[in-house]
């Protein structure tokens, strides 16, 4: 998969990439591509914002910035989806991940202060995506939620098996996961359930979906 970041900011992300899962699939089965829209604006000094139509506080990411951006990138019009990453997108949850996972190539547009001009997100996007419903300051951390959700769906990003039984996913009925414990057994008196330490597999199995089903009911 290819995803590139449109970014005012693309040092943002270099702490991600060096850490798991994104450092395990990048060169593999991920091509990541970090685009600052600063680098191939038509306007002078690295402009790339200006101030709204109609008066009010704040700067708005330029169309014909953005526009600049993706023909030095693809030439005409891509094919592939362009997300603008915005609060007032249709909501992130896990099968939009699975969704984006299984596209060939996603590019994530990102924006700052009063957010994107409205002609970038009706003529230059396919969608928009928002990662719940609270502002952020920038697009930065919604693409690097996305890019980590992303990460992890694709093959190697996890050890076998770790990402099949997780919340959301099918294995649990799109439930929530069951509860964990580790070492040690009895910690203050706060005891593991004798069924994790039966060793009974068959009883740990139906031990797990009956948990995951009552916690799933409570939410
Ligand atoms: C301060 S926000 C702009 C908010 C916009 N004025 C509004 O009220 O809808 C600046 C940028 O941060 C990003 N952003 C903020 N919150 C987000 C969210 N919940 N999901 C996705 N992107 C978000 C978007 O790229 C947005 O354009």
């Amino acid at each position: 998969m290819r995803l590139d970041v449109f970014t005012q900011v693309p040092h943002a992300f270099a702490w991600q990439t060096e850490q798991r899962p994104l450092a395990g699939v990048l060169g593999g089965e991920l091509e990541l591509r970090l685009f600052n829209y600063r680098d191939t604006t038509p306007l002078r000094s690295g402009q790339v914002d200006d101030e709204p139509y109609g008066g009010g506080a704040g700067m708005v990411l330029r169309v014909d910035v953005v526009a600049a951006a993706l023909e030095t990138a693809y030439g005409d019009q891509p094919s592939h989806r362009v997300v603008a990453l915005s609060p007032q997108g249709r909501q992130l949850t896990q099968a939009v991940v699975e969704e984006l996972a299984l596209e060939p190539h996603v590019t994530l547009l990102s924006s700052r202060f009063e957010g994107f001009d409205e002609r970038i997100v009706q003529h230059l996007c396919s969608d928009a995506i928002s990662i719940g419903p609270y502002v952020l300051s920038g697009g930065e951390l919604p693409a690097m939620v996305l890019l980590d959700a992303i990460a992890r769906r694709l093959p190697g990003a996890l050890a076998e098996g770790s990402g099949e039984h997780e919340s959301f996913s099918t294995e649990l009925e799109g439930g929530l996961e069951y509860p964990h414990y580790t070492r040690p057994a009895e910690f203050r008196g706060w005891t593991v359930p004798d069924v994790l330490l039966s060793g009974d597999h068959g009883r740990v199995d139906a031990w797990r979906l009956e948990q995951s089903r009552a916690r799933s009911v409570r939410t």
